[in-house]
């Protein structure tokens, strides 16, 4: 499946629980660009920049990355694809792609949140400097103020989660990814969610719509 939404509405903390529940993996394509960074390696130091404006990586670099994660082992059994497609041209590439591999979309799950709270959620954002799990400052607290509950490393703001960056992203949502969501509301794989309200519940109603969703 595919969640789609714009930043900060939730993907990241619904596709970790929904892989937990389904027992297949979370895709992001955001973290996978971030562990390229954190790493230096060729990729990490072409995207950096890109990433901190909040601006998309060049498509041909990201299919690539989606198309060798997709053809792993633990991707058999389904995946949770967040962040991916973000254009019409990518929604196109991944349908080529789950084609040429047999594996069909069940369903994209678009997650609507208004700008006012994605800007709420996003500066209040803090991530473990570690292992990456997501906090909020007022509505998801570690336990110990300003280190992660997990691995007790130091939790970081993302760079992209600075005002100037967030009004980027959130342009560049509106503009390149909503598109795509007219693309999926083509087929009957397009399912809406209202994603205000607290994290369970809004689990539970994913999970809900998915069960009428084609095998
Ligand atoms: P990516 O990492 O995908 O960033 P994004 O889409 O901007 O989404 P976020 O990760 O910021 O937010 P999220 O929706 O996962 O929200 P979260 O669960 O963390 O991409 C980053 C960059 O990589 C892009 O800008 C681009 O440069 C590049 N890139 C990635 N994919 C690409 C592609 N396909 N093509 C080209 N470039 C690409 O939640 C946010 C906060 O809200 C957290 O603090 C959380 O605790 C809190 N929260 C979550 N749910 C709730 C709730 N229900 N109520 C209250 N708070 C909540």
């Amino acid at each position: 499946m595919v969640l789609i939404g714009p930043p900060g509405a939730g993907k990241g903390t619904q596709a970790a629980r929904l892989a937990a529940h389904y027992r297949i993996p979370h895709i992001s394509t955001g973290d996978m660009l971030r562990m390229e960074v954190r790493q230096e390696t060729p990729i990490g130091l072409q995207v950096r920049d890109r990433l901190a404006a909040g601006l998309l990586v060049p498509d041909a670099l990201m299919l690539g990355m989606v198309e060798h994660r997709l053809l792993q082992k633990d991707a058999k059994q389904g995946f949770i694809l967040d962040g991916f497609p973000r254009s019409p041209y990518q929604a196109e590439a991944l349908q080529r792609l789950l084609e040429r591999i047999q594996r069909p979309l069940m369903a994209v799950v678009q997650l609507i949140v208004p700008d006012q709270e994605i800007v709420v959620r996003l500066s209040y954002r803090r991530c473990c400097s570690l292992c990456g799990k997501t906090y909020h400052l007022m509505y998801n607290q570690p336990q110990r103020e300003g280190y992660c509950d997990i691995d007790q490393a130091p939790l970081v703001q993302r760079d992209d989660d600075r005002e100037d960056a967030i009004r980027t992203r959130l342009q560049v949502y509106h503009q390149q990814t909503e598109p795509v969501v007219d693309y999926y509301r083509r087929t009957p794989l397009l399912r809406e969610v209202h994603a205000l309200g607290d994290v369970p519940s809004i689990s539970l109603h994913i999970q809900n719509l998915l069960k009428g969703a084609a095998a």
